[in-house]
Order: structure tokens, then C-alpha cells, then sequence
């Protein structure tokens, strides 16, 4: 690839029409491995209660992205901010537990035990540093009361007892949504959670999402076009490492870039 990485982080460009509050923001984030750089200089803002989607084809750079605003991986240049402080090189469990709540592609969930057992467990991930300062009983109360509510958020309250293994990959992967709720997230960083689902789960996960979205940032990586366009307010299409458009997601679907991007070559990638 042939991109020059550039020096000087730059701001993302305000949407003068957007005044809700920023939670996260890239700037001028850049990944090289070797010389293949897979993000060059992104600068993105993500909001309060906003829906962010980002799309492009396979090996543009969307899941090294995300991996950047996780802390799973170190940038080479630029920065990230969360609630304005920088976060650029901090580890991923400090990352998870200032409140960047994520789902990975591939299931996580734990198949021998329960629902409420497999978010308790999450719920557990977030508290223990703070648990030192509790009480034993609280402290079990609060994790309890988590996983509670992180299940009936996620729309399991009715599964709370049911063994994961026992329950369809379509649960199982709304189970993996209650996970990163009983982490009390911030924000929530959902890479491909369409991935591998039949007609009628994606319905009920985009159900699911549109919900989460009224309470939550979503920043969604999603090859599944009709969720896309359902849920999100804001879209950014990543090619080859380099963010070529981003906005709201009327004035970006129309665009040239979408168009070759969803249409053309890279069509087999959605
Ligand atoms: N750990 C790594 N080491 C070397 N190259 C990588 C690594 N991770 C990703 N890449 C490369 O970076 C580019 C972007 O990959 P990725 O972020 O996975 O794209 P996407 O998620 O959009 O499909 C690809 O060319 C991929 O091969
Ligand atoms: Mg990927």
C-alpha cells in the first residue's frame, strides 16, 4: 500500500448540526505493521446516544480500528480520547474498565455456565478493583445486581438460569451483549454482531440494538447493509486504511465511495 502516513494529528471536522456530547475521538490515529499501514491518520468523533457504523471492505482496517480504541493494540501515531482525557496507550483491561465496552467477533461466552452465571462473571471483570474497597456482601449484591440488569437488558431475563450451551447462537450471542453490559459500559464497540445469524435472529439483534441505542454510544463494525442503514445516524467508510467519507448516514449512502465500495468489487465483503 502505498499511503504516506501523516504527521500531525488533526481534529475530526465538527458537525455544526450535532451538539451532543463527544464520548470518544480519534485523532490522526495511524497502525503500521511494517509498511503496511491498516489505519492512517483517522480522525472520528463518537457521541452520546449516537450510532456510528463503520464499513468498507475486508482489509480495510476496521477491525485494527477498533482494536486502537480498545487498547488491544498500540498506534503508531495520533491519539485516542475518551470523555476527553487520552487513553492513546493504555492497556485493554484499563480500557475495558474506564467504560469501552466490547464484543469480539467470535463468542466468548462461557458454554457450561448460566446466563446469570456467564454476566456475573463479566459484572465481576469490572468490579474487582473497586470490590477491595466493599464490603464482602455488597460486593456480591452489586455483581448480582449487574448481571440482573445487564440480563434484562439484553432481553435474556427470561433465560436468566438456562445453560449457554443449551440455547440457540443467536442467544448466545445476545448473551454476549449482556456480558458487556454487566461490565457497566460507557460505550459499546460491537465488532460484526450480525455475524453467522439466520433471517430471524438478525431481526431480533437489530431489535436489540436499536434499543441499546437509545442509552448507549454504539460504534458498530457491520457487513450486513440493511442493519447498517436501519441503525446507524452516522456512517464512516474505511478503504485501504484511510477514512474516505464520514457523516450522516443520508448524506454518506448516496456517495460515490458507498456506492463502490457496497457495489462494486468489494461487493462479496458485505
Ligand atoms: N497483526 C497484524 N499484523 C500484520 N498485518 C495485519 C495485522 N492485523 C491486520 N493486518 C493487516 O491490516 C490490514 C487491515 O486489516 P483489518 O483491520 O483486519 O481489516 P478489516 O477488519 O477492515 O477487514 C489488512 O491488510 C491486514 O492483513
Ligand atoms: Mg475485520
Amino acid at each position: 500500500m502505498s499511503v504516506m502516513i501523516k504527521s500531525a494529528p488533526e481534529a475530526a471536522p465538527e458537525a455544526a448540526t450535532d451538539d451532543r456530547p463527544t464520548v470518544l475521538e480519534t485523532r490522526g490515529l495511524t497502525k503500521a505493521f511494517g509498511g503496511l499501514v491498516a489505519v492512517n491518520n483517522a480522525s472520528l468523533l463518537f457521541r452520546e446516544r449516537q450510532t456510528h457504523a463503520i464499513i468498507g471492505p475486508n482489509g480495510a482496517g476496521k477491525s485494527t480500528f477498533v482494536h486502537l480504541l480498545t487498547g488491544h493494540l498500540s498506534p503508531s501515531g495520533g491519539q485516542v480520547l475518551f470523555m476527553g482525557a487520552d487513553i492513546t496507550h493504555q492497556p485493554a483491561h484499563k480500557v475495558a474498565r474506564l467504560g469501552i465496552g466490547r464484543s469480539y467477533q467470535k463468542t466468548n461466552v462461557f458454554p457450561s455456565f448460566t446466563c446469570f452465571e456467564n454476566c456475573r462473571l463479566a459484572a465481576q471483570s469490572r468490579l474487582s478493583t473497586s470490590m477491595r474497597f466493599l464490603r464482602p456482601a455488597k460486593a456480591y449484591r452489586e455483581t448480582n445486581d449487574l448481571a440482573d440488569w445487564a440480563l434484562d437488558l439484553c432481553g435474556l431475563k427470561l433465560r436468566r438460569d438456562r445453560i449457554a450451551a443449551s440455547m440457540s447462537y443467536g442467544e448466545q450471542r445476545q448473551l454476549e451483549i449482556g456480558m458487556v453490559l454487566a461490565t457497566g459500559p460507557k460505550v459499546l464497540v460491537l465488532d460484526e454482531p450480525l455475524a453467522g445469524m439466520g433471517k430471524e435472529e438478525s431481526e431480533m439483534m437489530v431489535g436489540l440494538l436499536k434499543e441499546l441505542g437509545t442509552r448507549f454510544p454504539l460504534i458498530l463494525i457491520e457487513h450486513d447493509m440493511d442493519a447498517v442503514f436501519s441503525l446507524a445516524e452516522v456512517l464512516t467508510v474505511m478503504v485501504n486504511g484511510t477514512v474516505i467519507e464520514s457523516g450522516p448516514v443520508e448524506a454518506i449512502r448516496a456517495s460515490q465511495a458507498v456506492q463502490d465500495a457496497y457495489l462494486g468489487d468489494g461487493a462479496e465483503a458485505y
